[in-house]
């Protein structure tokens, strides 16, 4: 049988950048292919070529043996071939129902919309892939998970049978990570043909049956029977050399307290959510924190950093009780914050990189004087920034937008870093973000250890936990249930505190 999918020798230029150098990509019928890159490797350019969103220079396309030539994304759909994006695409004020057959209704005479044959064909699709959503409601009510699916079916709906789906993994939380590799699985159980980017090479592994792996707009390897390689084997592919790991390096830790957290407790109706938590960390120390979202973490971390107020206990910086103070005097008082969700909390995605950098820190040099907003300091920081902490992009003046989501990450916490903070609050500072800008955003955080920095660390990248910190603490159901040390406990020790697995064996 043909294969699904032949890309030979496909090229794209952009001003001044080669995003695709002849790039070649064989996808077989019914399997699951994983393409893994760097970020700006050209993966995204080499799909968004595949759908018909951009035009490749040079190359040929073949879609089961045919050449094809796509103008445009309704050619791809035509030929069976569906793409849902990194960042999602619905209307959040319609319904799912309503999302699903935007761009493709089915009319009743006098162009009405048929909406009891869209739904019947929502269902049955629905159905035949086993995947779950319920037609009325809101896009804007569901969770991120959920709206995934919702995307995926819209594809589905189309008639596609090889799906493209550009860093699904990215916006998810492990659950759901693992209800999308099910529903991939009964996809392709189906007759599916899919098409996974992916930079979590643990998640590529358990998922792919081939993998391409792309280096500066080039294929560098195809695998494929990806149980011979190791995802050490990918990220070396990936970047072309070996990378630092996370393993612990000797310990900065001092006895000079730098943020103490006693007794807090913060109510969410009533209900504590972060519940009686003491929490002291030393300059020179990185303290993690474990658990399964939900736990109290967020919260946590809004009181610490001042968007939520607690209803007992108090926080201090050094000796200082900053329990009541606003944002704006915590962050100038030397708290750093590198928050959970980079497209909501992190930047302002339509602004240049200048005004995102000064983001939080517009007030203080040098991106003020005065009263005024000082241009030239600002541009100049921006540039530090960017070289220091190897933001990839063009100039200071391009908005945040244009840049790959390791890159955003890496202006975060260059932003952050560059403000010498006393105390750093990190929540998922590499969730989503390939190889290199992990290895650079942990170094950095290592550095600024090194330096002094007190860190507190909530990840759900259990090997990112135990690599960085000092020592990690367990929430669980708003409550530090245990206190363990990163040069013992494993993965999997860890996952059972979090669960509550390891309390109740403790009871009995
Ligand atoms: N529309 C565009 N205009 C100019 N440059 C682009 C455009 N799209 C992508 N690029 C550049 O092409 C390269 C590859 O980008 P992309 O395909 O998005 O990489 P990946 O998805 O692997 O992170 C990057 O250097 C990126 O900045
Ligand atoms: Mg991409």
């Amino acid at each position: 049988m043909a294969p699904a999918i032949e890309l030979i020798d496909i090229t794209k230029r952009f001003p001044g950048v080669l995003a695709n150098d002849g790039v070649n990509l064989r996808v077989d019928a019914g399997e699951i292919h994983a393409i893994v890159g760097e970020n700006g490797a050209g993966k995204s350019t080499l799909m968004k070529i595949l759908y018909g969103m951009q035009n490749a220079d040079e190359g040929v396309m073949k879609v089961r043996g045919e050449v094809v030539h796509f103008r445009s994304p309704s050619d791809a759909i035509e030929a069976g071939i569906g793409m849902v994006h990194q960042h999602f695409m619905l209307a959040e004020n319609l319904s799912v129902l309503e999302n699903v057959i935007l761009g493709s209704e089915p009319t009743k005479s006098l162009g009405r919309i048929d909406f009891g044959a869209a739904r019947a064909h929502l269902a049955e699709v629905a159905a035949a892939y086993g995947l779950t959503v319920d037609a009325d409601d809101l896009v804007e009510s569901l969770e991120v998970g959920e709206r995934q699916r919702v995307e995926i079916i819209k594809v589905l709906y189309r008639g596609a049978n090889i799906l493209i789906l550009d860093e699904p993994t990215a916006v998810l939380v492990p659950q759901e990570v693992e209800e999308l590799h099910r529903n991939l699985r009964e996809l392709k159980s189906q007759g599916t043909t899919i098409i996974v980017i992916n930079h979590k090479l643990l998640e590529v592994l358990e998922i792919a049956d081939a993998i391409t792996v792309l280096r500066q707009g080039r294929t560098v390897a195809r695998v494929d029977d990806p149980s011979t390689v190791t995802a050490g084997d990918l990220a070396e592919l990936m970047v072309g050399s070996e990378l630092p790991s996370p393993d612990t390096t000797e310990s900065t830790v001092t006895d000079v307290v730098a943020l103490s957290i006693e007794h807090l407790t913060v109510l969410d109706d009533a209900r504590p959510v972060v519940d009686d938590v003491s929490i002291v960390v030393h300059r020179g120390e990185i303290v993690g924190i474990a658990g399964v979202e939900g736990n109290g973490q967020a919260e946590l971390i809004d009181a610490i950093i001042g968007t939520a107020e607690p209803a007992a206990g108090t926080i201090s910086l050094a000796d200082a009780d900053i329990t009541r103070w606003s944002v704006r005097n915590r962050r100038e008082a030397g708290v750093g914050y590198v928050p959970q969700d980079r497209h909501e909390e992190g930047l302002l995605l339509s602004a240049p990189l200048w005004e995102n950098a000064a983001l939080g820190h517009q007030t203080r040099r040098p991106y003020s004087r005065g009263m005024w907003i000082d241009r030239a300091g600002a541009h100049a920081r921006t540039d530090e920034i960017r070289r220091d902490f190897d933001v990839k992009s063009p100039s200071a003046d391009v908005s945040a937008h244009a840049l790959s989501g390791g890159n955003q990450q890496k202006l975060i916490v260059g932003r952050e870093m560059e403000a010498q903070p006393k105390v750093l609050v990190a929540a998922h500072p590499t969730r989503g973000i390939d190889v290199g800008a992990q290895a650079a955003v942990w170094q950095s955080i290592r550095d600024a250890r090194a330096a002094g920095l007190a860190t507190l660390l909530v990840s759900a990248d259990l090997d990112e936990l135990i690599g960085l910190s000092d020592v990690i603490v367990v929430m669980l159901r708003g409550r530090l249930v245990a206190r363990l040390d990163p040069a013992t406990v494993t993965p999997r020790d860890l996952g059972s505190y979090m669960t509550g697995a390891a309390l109740a064996q403790g009871q009995r």
